[in-house]
Parts: structure tokens; C-alpha cells; sequence
């Protein structure tokens, strides 16, 4: 192969909205690989990017009412920073399809491959999915639609290039067979084998009709079809006829990563492309699963996106990477919930490792002098010694098996491990009899060293974490190679510096939405904004808790009238996701009825109700006021009813 850089890949992904949760998994997962070969001292290459053509993208941006390229251009601005920046996703290129280096490539390969007769100008008809831009014949739907998604699908008829896919269907069915490693895991593997047996009809590779697209060259009636054209980034992004010296390096690429629903076209479709193109075929593609909200994929168009930055914000950023990286085995579908991230983080990183740092730091302290003691061999137990070198292996192990979650339980065992350590040797104890000195410092220097190892270990998967361990323990030089994860390595005479917990616990008392930082904890925001700010306001301060018993809604008014005998009152109809409340309202004198009609408002939803003029009031609006002046308080965006104000 002569090939000498670990090469990885995520899919490009849509820019037709914001990413979500969902996106940030596969880029974590793929970057923690990424990170880890780094460490091993590998050469590197991770690709991520955008596939910024087709239908779904062109009609989005007419939507919004801009040109396709400025609206992508808007998306894509966004993903690189905040969202990757923010995720600490170390990407070493970042492919978009509308840059000319890939607009040359795929018009370079669909010319060569229709000059050798691979691709052949025909009529198509057929159905579309328009959210997963797939063609599907007749026979492949379910029950009328997509039977990737389930969504309804279009019928389209009109003149198209193919892609004489069925040339190729015994050659890729025999790779798929020799190649056990070639899709994973093993069960997507045989689904790809079954789809394969079940016959390849030749691709329909182009449209006409529409222009958000690379031209067929040639045959500007014609774009490329999206899949066609996203598939090749990967080539492009290695270099492919621009840069032969680096192309030869790089390719094949070690990983695809993708997600489950598309494994045919990167262990089908794309391996044909290449097949027919002479070049290699990538080592491995990984189909890991979803993550799902209740029981469906969290995704755009369903409409039920997770918002990874607010969740950064929230909880910072080594906990949503932990989170995403460590609760699903990698490959498996699992369900999301912001209480599953807050329980991890309570447990696994405040608790087990947390307190493995401030009871070894708070130790070093008292028993000697803050400072690292000398390790003598023939007074060690092995036991730490042992349990990090078996670590180390099961990390290796794991990740070459792609089994990221294995890698961080085993490294959260070796956490545990050393927390017994402390129970079991007692350093308290050993440390009023001076007899035991010899044994005191080896085991102080053992806890110290294996959070130097866990350190090392925890690197490619945690951004923050590892090196505020390795400042508390004095360990200034930031990990550098995972050859140091070997027990020994830390000097004897380093000063320790305690510093604050490595994770303040997340209160179980707030809902986590909420926010939900540990407000007892010293370093705590809320505490320490509030102390710091200023005086304490006339009306005394409340805690967070206190304003969230206040269930401030958004509602749309549905109907407004005057109650009879009064001029200050108006009785509403407001809508609040749920039901129709009545509410009545002391806003008569700067409002007429007709004019609150459609309008979005804010209740406090779990009011008592109270009656007023013998009507049941349910909830009060919410509304400012000075001097005279009434303004009704509400969304500056049009919110579904039901939003939570917070
Ligand atoms: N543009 C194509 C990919 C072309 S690759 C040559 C595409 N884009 S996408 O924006 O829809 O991204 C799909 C990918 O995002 C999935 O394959 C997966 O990697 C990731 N995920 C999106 N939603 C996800 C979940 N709910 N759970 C896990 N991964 C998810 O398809």
C-alpha cells in the first residue's frame, strides 16, 4: 500500500440547518480517534466538511430567501465555529463541495467514467426522498414511502445519467465477503450483503430541472446527483488528481464513520466509484448507530434537535464529549437524555475521578509536605503498577476495535481501582506510624501516578479534564504521547497544587434543564456572580429554585373581549399548547380586543386560578409598565405555544 497516514472520515454533513446533538456525535467520536492516533504518534488525517448541493438545500435557502451559496456560506460558518471550535473537534481539513478543488474532481471522474462506459445517459422514473435525497424504484418502497425514513416520497420522471452500478455487483459482493473488516459492526455487514444479493440497479446520477448542483460536463441540463458528488469528497480531500504525492500517502482511508441509515452508500455505491475508478477501497466503514429521543432518531427534519452548544454552555464542554463518547456502546443505538449526561457527570467524573484528584492532592498535603514522595520498588505492592499497564492494553485494544465507550470503562475501572486503593491501604492510618513511612510514600506516589496515567489516558476523549489533573498533581507539560501512560513516570519532589474540584456536582434537586450547576459549591457561578456584583437588592435575593416555581409560558391569544360592568377588564382565550385558557386581564384600558388577537404572549401558567367578575381566571399575563404606559410581554420570535420561558 505504501500508505503512511491514519486517515479518517466523518460524513459531510447538510448544511440546510443548524447540526444537533446527533452530528456532534459522530465528529466527537471520530475526532477522540483521531486524537488517539496522534498520541500513538501516527501521522493523521481528519477530514470533516459539508455537502452543500442538491434539492433540499436549494429549496431551504429559496425558503429563507437568499441564494443558495450564501445561505450554505451562513450554516457552514457556523459549524466550523462556534460549533466544532466549541467541541474541540481537531479536524485537519474541512471539506465543503462547493469548493473548486472538489468541483474538479467529480467532474473530472464522472468524465473518465463515462468515457470507459460506466456511466451511460438513459430515462429515470422513479420516487425521491427529498430528506435523504435517495432515489428508490417502485418495488424497493414501504407502503409508498422511503424505506430508509419512513417520509413521504416524490415521483420523478426525466432524462438522467447512470451509473452502471450492476457491472460491479458480484466484485463488491466478493470484497464484502473477504473482508470481514471491511463493514462494521458484523450485523450492517450482512444487511449489506442481502441489499447486494438482492440485485444493483444501475444509479441514476444526475437531474435536470434544477441548478443547485455540479454540471454534468458537458450536459448543462444536467447536475451531479448530491450522493454522487458527496461521496467523492473523500477522495478530493486526500488530494486526488491535485496533489498525487499526498493522494498516495493518504489513500485509502482507514475509517469512514458514518451513521447506520447511511452505510449502503459508503459500502456500495462508493466502493463501485472507486472500483470503476482503479483505486483502493477504504479499510473500514463504520456504521455506528443512533442516538434517539424517546423512541426516534433525533434529527432536523423530525424536528426534534438537540442544541449541542446550549448543552456546552450548560454543562461545559468535557461532559457532553464524556457523555456522547462514553453511554453508548459505540455501534449501538441509545437514547438521550440530558438526566443520563447529568447522572455521568455526577457519578463518573465528579464523583469517582473527582474525588480520586482531591483526596490524592488533599493526602500529598498533609502526609508530605505537598510534595510528590520518593517510590521505592521493593516496598510496592504492584497493585496500581499492574492495573494501569492492564488499562493501558484495554484502551489500546478497544480502540482499534473502534469501541470508544469500551476505552474510557476501562479507564474509568483504573479511577475506581485507585479509589479502593485509598480505602484499602489507609494512608491515614499508616501515616501515625513512622515505620511505615517507606510504604506511606509508595502509596501516595502510586495514587499521584495513576491520575498522571489517567491523564494521559483520558486525552483523546477529554479536552479540559486532563490537563487541570496534571496541574493539581504539578505536572506541567501538557500529554505529549501515549507511551507516557506507563507507570514510573512522574518525579519524585513535584510540587502538588490543589485547586478547585474538578467537577462541581450537578444538584439532582434542579431539573437539568434548568441548569442545574452545584449552587453550593465554592467556585459555583450563581454564588459567586451574586457575592461579587453587588449589593443585596431591596426585595432580598431569590434563589434560582425560587424562580423556577413560576411556570411562565408562551401563549397565542384566541380570542379578546370586553367583560360586561367593567372598564379595566378583557376576557382572553389564550392558547397554551395544551388547551384553551381563560384569562382575564386588567389591560382593557390599553388595548382593543381585536387587536390582541393572534398575538403571542407569556403566562404564569400555574397561577391559582381566581375569579374575577364570576369568571374562572386561569393564569396572568405578563406585561410592563411605567408612568401610565402598559406593554403585554412576549417572545421577540414567534415560539411554539407551550415554550418554557427561563
Ligand atoms: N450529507 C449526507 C452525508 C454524505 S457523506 C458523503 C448526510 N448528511 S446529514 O447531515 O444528514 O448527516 C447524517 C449523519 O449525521 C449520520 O450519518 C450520522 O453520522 C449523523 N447523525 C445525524 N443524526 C444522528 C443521530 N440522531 N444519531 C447519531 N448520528 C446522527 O447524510
Amino acid at each position: 500500500m505504501g500508505r503512511s497516514v491514519w486517515y479518517i472520515t466523518t460524513p459531510i454533513y447538510y448544511p440546510s440547518d443548524n447540526l444537533h446533538i446527533g452530528h456532534a456525535y459522530t465528529t466527537v467520536a471520530a475526532d477522540a480517534l483521531a486524537r488517539y492516533h496522534r498520541l500513538r504518534g501516527e501521522e493523521v488525517r481528519f477530514v470533516t466538511g459539508t455537502d452543500e448541493h442538491g434539492q433540499k438545500i436549494q429549496k431551504t435557502a429559496a425558503a429563507a430567501g437568499l441564494d443558495p451559496q450564501t445561505f450554505v456560506d451562513g450554516i457552514v460558518s457556523f459549524i466550523q465555529d462556534p460549533l466544532w471550535k466549541r467541541l474541540g473537534i481537531s479536524y485537519d481539513d474541512f471539506i465543503r463541495t462547493t469548493e473548486d478543488r472538489h468541483v474538479r474532481v467529480v467532474q473530472a471522474i464522472f468524465q473518465r467514467l463515462y468515457d470507459q462506459g460506466d456511466i451511460y445517459k438513459g430515462s429515470y422514473t422513479g420516487w425521491y426522498c427529498l430528506p435523504d435525497e435517495s432515489f428508490w424504484t417502485e418495488s424497493k418502497l414501504v407502503d409508498g414511502k422511503c424505506p430508509d425514513c419512513g417520509r413521504p416520497v416524490e415521483r420523478v420522471a426525466q432524462a438522467s445519467y447512470f451509473f452502471r452500478m450492476s457491472r460491479y455487483q458480484e466484485r463488491i459482493a466478493e470484497h464484502i465477503a473477504a473482508h470481514p473488516e471491511f463493514i462494521q459492526p458484523p450485523s450492517r455487514r450482512n444487511e449489506m450483503l442481502s441489499f447486494i444479493q438482492a440485485g444493483l440497479e444501475d444509479l441514476s446520477i444526475s437531474r435536470t430541472g434544477m441548478s443547485w448542483g455540479i454540471p454534468v460536463p458537458g450536459d448543462s441540463e444536467h447536475v451531479i446527483y448530491v450522493w454522487f458528488d458527496a461521496l467523492a469528497n473523500y477522495i478530493t480531500a486526500a488530494g486526488y488528481g491535485q496533489e498525487p504525492q499526498r493522494f498516495a500517502r493518504t489513500w485509502p482511508a482507514n475509517v469512514h464513520l458514518v451513521g447506520k441509515e447511511i452505510v449502503r452508500f459508503h459500502s456500495v455505491i462508493w466502493p463501485i466509484m472507486l472500483m470503476a475508478l482503479g483505486l483502493e477501497l477504504p479499510e473500514r466503514v463504520f456504521g455506528h448507530g443512533w442516538l434517539l429521543l424517546g423512541d426516534r432518531k433525533i434529527g432536523k427534519s423530525l424536528g426534534n434537535a438537540v442544541d449541542p452548544i446550549s448543552l456546552i454552555e450548560r454543562y461545559g464542554v468535557d461532559p457532553v464529549r464524556y457523555y456522547l463518547l462514553r453511554e453508548v456502546p459505540f455501534g449501538a443505538d441509545g437514547t438521550y437524555t440530558e438526566e443520563a449526561l447529568v447522572l455521568r457527570t455526577n457519578v463518573d467524573l465528579a464523583n469517582d475521578l473527582g474525588n480520586l484528584l482531591s483526596r490524592t492532592t488533599a493526602m500529598v498535603g498533609r502526609f508530605a509536605a505537598g510534595v510528590i514522595p520518593p517510590f521505592r520498588p521493593e516496598h510496592d505492592d504492584g497493585v496500581l503498577a499492574k492495573e494501569a499497564a492492564v488499562c493501558l492494553a484495554q484502551v489500546q485494544t478497544a480502540m482499534d476495535g473502534l469501541e470508544i465507550s469500551g476505552a474510557i470503562v476501562a479507564i474509568h475501572r483504573l479511577v475506581g481501582t485507585a479509589n479502593k486503593y485509598i480505602e484499602e491501604t489507609q494512608p491515614w492510618a499508616l501515616a501515625r506510624d513512622p515505620a511505615q513511612r517507606p510504604r506511606l510514600d509508595n502509596v501516595l506516589y502510586a495514587l499521584a501516578e495513576t491520575l498522571r496515567i489517567v491523564s494521559v489516558l483520558l486525552s483523546p476523549f477529554l479536552l479540559e479534564t486532563p490537563s487541570r489533573i496534571r496541574e493539581q498533581i504539578g505536572v506541567a507539560q501538557p500529554v505529549a504521547a501515549l507511551a507516557e501512560a506507563v507507570f514510573g513516570g512522574l518525579a519524585a519532589g513535584t510540587r502538588i497544587r490543589r485547586g478547585d474540584p474538578l467537577f462541581p456536582r450537578i444538584e439532582s434537586g434542579h431539573r437539568p434543564e434548568d441548569g442545574g450547576r452545584d449552587r453550593t459549591a465554592p467556585q459555583a457561578p450563581a454564588l459567586s456572580a451574586g457575592a461579587q456584583t453587588g449589593p443585596e437588592p431591596a426585595s432580598g435575593w431569590i434563589d434560582l429554585a425560587d424562580f423556577q416555581k413560576i411556570d411562565l409560558r408562551v401563549g397565542t391569544v384566541r380570542s379578546a373581549e370586553t367583560v360586561p360592568g367593567t372598564d379595566r377588564l378583557l376576557k382572553l382565550t389564550v392558547y397554551d399548547g395544551e388547551r384553551e385558557r381563560t384569562i382575564v386581564s386588567g389591560i382593557r384600558a390599553h388595548y382593543q380586543p381585536e387587536a390582541l388577537l393572534g398575538r403571542q404572549v407569556v403566562l404564569v401558567a400555574n397561577l391559582r386560578p381566581a375569579k374575577l367578575r364570576g369568571i374562572v381566571s386561569e393564569g396572568m399575563l405578563l406585561a410592563g409598565s411605567s408612568e401610565g404606559l402598559l406593554s403585554l410581554v412576549g417572545p421577540a420570535d414567534r415560539l411554539p405555544e407551550g415554550s418554557r420561558i427561563k
